[in-house]
C-alpha cells in the first residue's frame, strides 16, 4: 500500500469517527505491535495468524499512524506543504523557496558563514587540491592537513589540549558517549539534552538518570546517592539548549562535577560561534578555563555553516577516541576536504570578526524585547540565537506557522514528540543578518494572526 492510499484510508476512518485518533505512540506499549517480547516462546511452531499486521506491515506501525494523522490533519486544513521543499541559493536571514522570498527564522546558519565567499573559496580550493573525498578513514590514508589545522585552532579557542574532527555532528556526539560509557558507569543528563546524546546513552550499558532542566540541587542529590556505586560518572549538558535557547550555569556544574569526581561533557552545537563577548561559546561567555570542561563537543552545521562534528579535551581522551571509538573515526570515513576547509575558514572568520556574533546577540535581544512587549511568551531564552514563542497547543502552532508561511515568514512549529505537548512552540533562529524590519514584521504578523486563530479542538 502506498503512502497516499494508506493516508486516505486513515482519513476515511477519522472522518467516520468524526475525530482524529489519539496518536497511537502514546498507547503503543499496550498494543501487541509494539512489544519486543516474542509472541510465544513456548509454542515453537510457526503460525502466520500469530503475527499481527503491526509487526510486519509498515502502514500498521503505530509511529506511521501518528505521522498519517498529522498529514490528514494538515490536508483537511488545506495547509500548504512546507516540509522538504528545496530552496534556491543560500539560506540565512532570507531564503528563496520555489521563487518566493521568505524572511527566514528556520536556519541555524547563525553567522551566515555557509555562503561567505571566503568559506566557499576555501572549500573550492580544497576540492581542487584533494578532490571530493579522501579515499579512506583518517588513520589509514584519509588524513589531510586540514583536519589537524582545524583541530589545532579549535583547541586554541577552547583552551583544550587536543581535538578530533569527525564527519557528522549527530554521530560524533552519539558515538563519543557510546564509546566512553560502559556497563559499570553512570550518566546523569539534563532532561532537555539533544536526541544525539540520548542515542549515545542508549548505545551504552551504563545506568542513566535525567535530572530536571538546570536543577543543580537534583544533580547534586543524584551524585550524593549514586556516585560511589559506579566507576566513571558522566554529566551531559548543553551550552545553549536547542529548543529553549537558555544557557545553563556552567561554572556551578563544574563545581559540582569537581566535588564528585565526575566528568562533564558540554554540547556546544548552538553556543559555539554565538554566545560570549567574542562569540566563542561557553568558555568565552563564562570566562572559563577550558580544562574545566572534560569533553567539549560541537557541531559544524550551525554557526560554522557546514557539516561535521568535533570533540576536544585532554590528550588521553582524544587519543582513545581517535584510536578506538567506532563512528568517531574508526570504521568510518574521514571528513571531506570541502567540509574540513569550510570549517577551518569559518573558525578563522569567527575569531577575526566577533562583530558577527555580537550583531546576532543584539538581534536576539531586540526580538525577545519586541515579542515580550507584544505579550508573547519567549520562555527561558536569553543571550542565544534560539528564541521560542510558546503556543502550548499543537493545532494553534501549526495553524500559525502556516499563516506565517503564507505571509512569507519561515518558522517551524516544534511539537510532540520533539517537545512535550503542553510546551509546543514556534522556534525562531536569529541570524546575524536579520534586520529590525524583518523581526518587526514577524512579530506584528504573529500578533495579528493570533487574534483570529481558530479554537483548538485538542486533536493532538
Ligand atoms: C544540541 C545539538 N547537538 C547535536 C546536534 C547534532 O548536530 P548536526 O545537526 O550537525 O548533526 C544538534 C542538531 O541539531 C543539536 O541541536
Amino acid at each position: 500500500m502506498n503512502i497516499r492510499s494508506s493516508i486516505d484510508k486513515l482519513r476515511e476512518s477519522l472522518l467516520t469517527n468524526n475525530k482524529a485518533t489519539k496518536p497511537v505512540s502514546e498507547t503503543a506499549s499496550a498494543t501487541a505491535g509494539d512489544s519486543t517480547t516474542p509472541a510465544s516462546e513456548s509454542n515453537s511452531r510457526f503460525s502466520p495468524d500469530a503475527v499481527p499486521p503491526a509487526w510486519h506491515q509498515f502502514e500498521h506501525f503505530p509511529e506511521y499512524k501518528e505521522y498519517a494523522t498529522m498529514i490528514w490533519y494538515c490536508d483537511s486544513q488545506k495547509y500548504p506543504k512546507n516540509l522538504f521543499q528545496p530552496h534556491l541559493g543560500s539560506s540565512d536571514a532570507t531564503v528563496n523557496i520555489h521563487g518566493k522570498e521568505f524572511i527566514n527564522f528556520s536556519t541555524y546558519n547563525y553567522l551566515a558563514l555557509g555562503q561567505d565567499d571566503r568559506v566557499k573559496k576555501a572549500a573550492i580550493d580544497a576540492v581542487e587540491t584533494y578532490g571530493v573525498g579522501t579515499g579512506s578513514g583518517r588513520s589509514i590514508t584519509g588524513e589531510i592537513s586540514l583536519h589537524s589545522e582545524f583541530e589545532r585552532e579549535i583547541c586554541e579557542v577552547l583552551g583544550a589540549e587536543d581535538a578530533v574532527l569527525s564527519v557528522g555532528g549527530y554521530s560524533t556526539n552519539a558515538f563519543t558517549i557510546g564509546y566512553l560509557c560502559r556497563n559499570q558507569d553512570l550518566i546523569l543528563y539534563d532532561e532537555l539534552i539533544h536526541n544525539s546524546a540520548l542515542t549515545g546513552c542508549k548505545m551504552t550499558g551504563a545506568r542513566r538518570f535525567s535530572f530536571p532542566h538546570n536543577d543543580y540541587d537534583a544533580l547534586s542529590k543524584l551524585l550524593e546517592t549514586h556516585r560511589n556505586k559506579f566507576e566513571r560518572v558522566f554529566i551531559l549538558v548543553e551550552g545553549v539548549y536547542s529548543m529553549d535557547g537558555d544557557i545553563p550555569d556552567i561554572p556551578k556544574i563544574i563545581e559540582i562535577k569537581n566535588k564528585y569526581k565526575a566528568l562533564l561533557m558540554l554540547d556546544e552545537a548552538h553556543s559555539m560561534g554565538v554566545i560570549g563577548p567574542n562569540g566563542l561559546g561557553a568558555v568565552d561567555y563564562f570566562g572559563l578555563d577550558g580544562r574545566d570542561v572534560d569533553i567539549h563537543y560541537g557541531s559544524l552545521s550551525k554557526a560554522f555553516g557546514t557539516c561535521g562534528g568535533y570533540v576536544a579535551g585532554p590528550k588521553p581522551l582524544i587519543a582513545i577516541l581517535k584510536q578506538y571509538a567506532p563512528g568517531v573515526l574508526l570504521y568510518g570515513a574521514s571528513p571531506t576536504p570541502a567540509n574540513s576547509a569550510a570549517a577551518l575558514e569559518a573558525l578563522r572568520i569567527m575569531r577575526r570578526e566577533p562583530e558577527r556574533a555580537r550583531r546576532l546577540q543584539e538581534n536576539a535581544a531586540y526580538f525577545i524585547a519586541k515579542a515580550k512587549s507584544n505579550g508573547l511568551d519567549t520562555f527561558n531564552s536569553h543571550d542565544s540565537g534560539v528564541v521560542p514563542i510558546m503556543m502550548r497547543d499543537s493545532e494553534v502552532a501549526l495553524w500559525l506557522s502556516m499563516r506565517l508561511w503564507d505571509a512569507g515568514i519561515c518558522s517551524y512549529p516544534m511539537m510532540y514528540p520533539i517537545v512535550p505537548r503542553d510546551k509546543t512552540r514556534l522556534r525562531f533562529f536569529i541570524n546575524t543578518n536579520h534586520t529590525h524590519e524583518q523581526m518587526d514584521s514577524a512579530i506584528s504578523t504573529i500578533v495579528a494572526e493570533l487574534k483570529r486563530a481558530p479554537k483548538s479542538k485538542g486533536l493532538f
